[in-house]
């Protein structure tokens, strides 16, 4: 359920895109339409996206002082080039609450920074597995835990819609902007409840809409890319991970100063934080 919802239902007309702290999001980019949006497409554009961003972006947010994402007390002690390389909306390790020995699954690992945050807190009895489609970002991530010396993380190649993962073998997974990228979320939803362990959680930061979004948007590659077309209203996410038989299933809007729902502006997409649980008496499905 969500905390609180907003009044109207009405649609997008007008794209503003907040983020609670005011920071301009770092996925951003101009725009180019493109015509015929199936699934497929999707998911080469978007790679094809974040493979530019894996070899030519050093990150998107200059040093690590000015990852804003996180608390600096978490990001101590990495290699600045790899606390800086985020491309999240969120902390997802945080809200997690992880615990010693836990086994991690992180959707879209990116660079490996919300990775290499999990493996500090679950430690050497742990293990954190990092997914993503992109072999740059792959390579990236690899090469980040091999210079570091990691052993409790790895990563795999594989899609959020069919994930190399077995069945009810995870303790929590979390996922840091990149469930809005997929153009089959009930897929996503569906093995993020297979994988997950009987009262496994789920703690994910995304970006949602508070309307539905204009299909001038839907159909824009660039902004499929940037982390706004692929956005589902808010409603939708949290009646989609209950329909993929999640319960508890919690939206709220990213922020330090408490319940931001009622405060988001209409027209909106904001980043928000997402938890649910599956239910303890179900097996894997
Ligand atoms: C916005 S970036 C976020 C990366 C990382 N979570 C972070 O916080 O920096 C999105 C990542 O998800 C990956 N990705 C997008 N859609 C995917 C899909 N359907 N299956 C697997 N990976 C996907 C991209 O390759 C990219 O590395």
């Amino acid at each position: 359920m969500l905390e609180k919802k907003r009044q109207d239902g009405k649609g997008i007309d007008e794209l503003r895109i907040i983020s609670p702290s005011g920071e301009s999001s770092c996925c951003g980019g101009s725009s180019q339409e493109i015509a015929l949006l199936e699934g497929d497409e999707i998911r080469t554009q978007v790679q094809q996206y974040y493979a530019d961003r894996a070899e030519n972006l050093n990150s998107c947010c200059g040093d690590s002082s000015q990852n804003l994402l996180y608390e600096s007390d978490l990001l101590q002690d990495l290699p600045e080039d790899i606390a800086s390389f985020s491309l999240g909306c969120g902390d997802p390790i945080t809200l997690a609450q992880l615990q010693a020995g836990e086994i991690v699954l992180d959707l879209g690992s990116g660079g490996g920074l919300d990775c290499f945050l999990a493996g500090r807190q679950i430690g050497e009895h742990g293990r954190v597995i990092g997914i993503d489609m992109t072999p740059e970002m792959l390579q990236r991530a690899r090469s980040a835990a091999e210079r570091m010396g990691i052993k409790n993380v790895e990563f795999r190649k594989g899609f959020l819609e069919q994930l190399p993962v077995e069945d009810g073998s995870v303790d929590v997974i979390i996922s840091n902007c990149v469930i809005n990228l997929s153009p089959d979320k009930p897929a996503v939803f569906a093995e993020m409840f297979r994988t997950l362990k009987p009262g496994g959680r789920v703690s994910v930061s995304d970006i949602v809409s508070s309307g539905e979004l204009p299909e001038q948007i839907k159909k824009d590659m660039l902004a499929w890319g940037a982390c706004i077309a692929g956005a589902l209203e808010m409603d939708e996410y949290v009646h989609g991970l209950e329909q993929a038989g999640f319960e508890e299933v919690k939206l709220v809007a990213k922020s330090g100063e408490g319940d931001l729902l009622e405060k988001i502006p209409q027209n909106s997409l904001f980043s928000a934080s997402i938890t649910a649980r599956k239910p303890v008496s179900y097996g894997s499905r």
